[in-house]
């Protein structure tokens, strides 16, 4: 039978009663009370009489299993916020999570959470130089990672003079560790049940997720304990996550949709969550789900694509009559996936779309809405959202017209600044609106289609990627003279990275070079960030004041109409 019961039981009621009060309500919160994730995700938890309940099924790469219960989870984050203290760690420092998905990955952000810290999750893909960038801006004190990761860190750590404590979580002894690194083991710390949890207070800085944009280096996102009035809610409300729900978050938590939908969400709502350590596989995944009887899955559309590939006989040979409600992120969602996974598993992905800045969703499809397959939905309740004229970022209140995607701010985990850079934060706000920097149009039912980015950044399989951190490590070759990153169609990956290059005197273009460039590059940047393409031009079109049109490149590169190219160079 489906289940009619929906946790939002109409939309267009919830438009007219809802107000955040509900989630503060609902979370025991009153304005000016304490507030701490870490908390709120465990303690509250066990308080609430479901200390005995699953709150993690692990699995490791090679399929070992491990279960925490809520109060295994508590008392775990303790261990480790009494680690980070008793280390020398001060609240408000920054600690950098650099791992694989591993159970001290998601402890590690609780406990962070729970003694004070800002944390700061990253990618455990990302090379030493993406590592650098952001170790170096957020002048990290601490870093937690594993032994196969400590090379990467090694290699920088004599030029981050903030960086004091590396942690690592799995060191075996066999190799001595270094000067300021430090062995901790989950597993063998002392047992802390009762721990002085933090003071922390709504506007207290919580997460820092960094973010590419077109220029400069990548931006810190300065998250608050706030956020959880929206995540807690949007959790339960879009996901519709329900007491006895086996819920799969397929995101990386370095990544926004890893911790406020892989982390806080699900565990303020006392949720069962399971994680995989392995990355995509559909014969993994499926099996995965079927083992775990997943109920609630909430992924991408790159990977949604990916096992579109795969085929449906596949699907067939797995048992997954458990799944009943299915969610997506990231990128556009096309029509022909949706209509797919109707197709192979009785149910349509519910396509949401936010930002790392917005910190939680912000326009989705609801369960129990009409989909309109290829459109993102409707905003949420007690979000306003609009499309504003691309000029004058007024609202356009018309249907059916290409503008920009705004919002109303005011929500509560709307990012409160970037790491220092409030210039390039306070820019995205025009006319009372917060631009989100895609285009996007509202149809005559009010949902809101997307178009796409209204700036360079590179969407590769749902990860945004920012030409300049490609391009910069592109010119470091001494081969290259300039260079200039864009995104080409990939039918997959919806996007990936091509990258022109103009070469120095003395240089001609050739295979053996491409090969050298790719290699020298490989070393900086992250997989995803990797060219996949490179092409030696003779020079690279151009602003009169000298700034690369990478626009032009880009519409040559999806068969688009340039446009007009002479008001870009007067823009200039
Ligand atoms: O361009 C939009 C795209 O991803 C951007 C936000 O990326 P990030 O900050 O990394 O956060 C991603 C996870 C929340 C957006 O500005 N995007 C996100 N969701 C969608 C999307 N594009 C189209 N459809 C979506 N549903």
């Amino acid at each position: 039978m489906p289940d009619t019961a929906f946790n939002m039981k109409s939309y267009e009621e919830e438009l007219k009663s809802f107000s955040w009060e509900i989630s503060k309500k609902e979370l025991g919160y009153k304005d000016g009370d304490l507030i701490n994730i870490g908390w709120y995700c465990s303690d509250r938890i066990c308080n609430m009489g479901k200390g005995e309940k699953l709150a993690l099924i692990w699995e490791s790469f090679k399929g070992e299993e491990k279960r925490y219960t809520f109060n295994d989870m508590r008392v775990l984050t303790n261990s480790i916020a009494v680690y980070l203290r008793k280390l020398g760690i001060k609240p408000g420092e920054r600690v950098c999570l650099f791992m694989d998905k591993i159970p001290e990955l998601y402890f590690g952000f609780l406990g962070g959470l729970k003694m004070g810290a800002i944390v700061q999750p990253l990618f455990s893909a990302f090379g030493s130089e993406s590592l650098f960038t952001r170790l170096d801006d957020a002048q990290t004190t601490a870093i937690i990672t594993q032994k196969k990761h400590l090379p990467k860190v090694r290699n920088i750590l004599e030029q981050l003079p903030s960086l004091q404590y590396v942690i690592v979580v799995d060191d075996d002894g066999s190799k001595p560790l270094r000067e300021k690194e430090y062995a901790f083991h989950m597993a063998q710390e002392e047992r802390i049940e009762e721990f002085e949890i933090y003071p922390s207070k709504a506007e207290t800085p919580s997460v820092l997720h960094y973010t590419s944009g077109t220029t400069g280096k990548p931006k810190g996102a300065q998250h608050v304990h706030y956020s959880l009035i929206s995540q807690y809610i949007t959790s339960k409300y879009v996901l519709d996550l329900k007491e006895d729900d086996i819920y799969w978050c397929t995101a990386d938590p370095g990544w926004v949709t890893g911790t406020s939908y892989g982390i806080i969400g699900p565990w303020s709502n006392g949720m069962t969550q399971c994680v995989s350590e392995m990355g995509f596989m559909a014969e993994s995944w499926y099996k995965f789900m079927e083992r775990h009887k997943v109920t609630v899955w909430y992924s991408a559309p790159t990977a949604i694509r990916s096992l579109m590939k795969e085929g449906n006989e596949i699907v067939k040979k797995h048992d997954l009559s458990s799944l009943r409600h299915l969610a997506s992120v990231g990128e556009p969602l096309n029509a022909e996936a949706v209509l797919w996974s109707q197709e192979v598993f009785g149910k349509m992905f519910h396509d949401t779309y936010w930002q790392t800045e917005t910190g939680c969703i912000v326009v989705s499809n609801y369960p129990g809405m009409k989909i309109k397959p290829g459109s993102m939905g409707k905003p949420f309740p007690g979000i306003e959202a609009t499309i504003v004229d691309l000029k004058t970022f007024l609202p356009l209140n018309k249907t059916g017209v290409v503008g920009m995607i705004a919002l109303k701010p005011g929500w509560p985990s709307m990012i409160r600044s970037y790491w220092n850079n409030e210039v390039i934060y306070q820019g995205k706000f025009k006319n009372g609106w917060y631009l989100c920097g895609d285009r996007g149009s509202i149809d005559d039912d009010g949902y809101f289609w997307f178009v796409g980015r209204d700036d360079d950044v590179i969407n590769t399989a749902g990860h945004l990627v920012g030409p300049f951190e490609i391009e910069s490590a592109l010119i470091e070759h001494p081969a290259v003279a300039e260079s200039a990153a864009v995104g080409k169609p990939d039918p997959v990956n919806m996007e990936v990275v091509k990258a022109f290059i103009t070469l120095k005197k003395g240089f001609e273009p050739s295979k053996d070079l491409e090969l050298k460039i790719m290699n020298f590059v490989r070393k900086k940047l992250s997989a995803l960030a990797m060219p996949q393409e490179v092409e030696f031009v003779e020079t690279l079109p151009k602003t009169r004041s000298g700034k690369i049109m990478r626009r032009v490149l880009r519409a040559q590169e999806w068969g688009e109409e340039i446009g007009d190219i002479s008001t870009l160079e007067n823009d200039m």
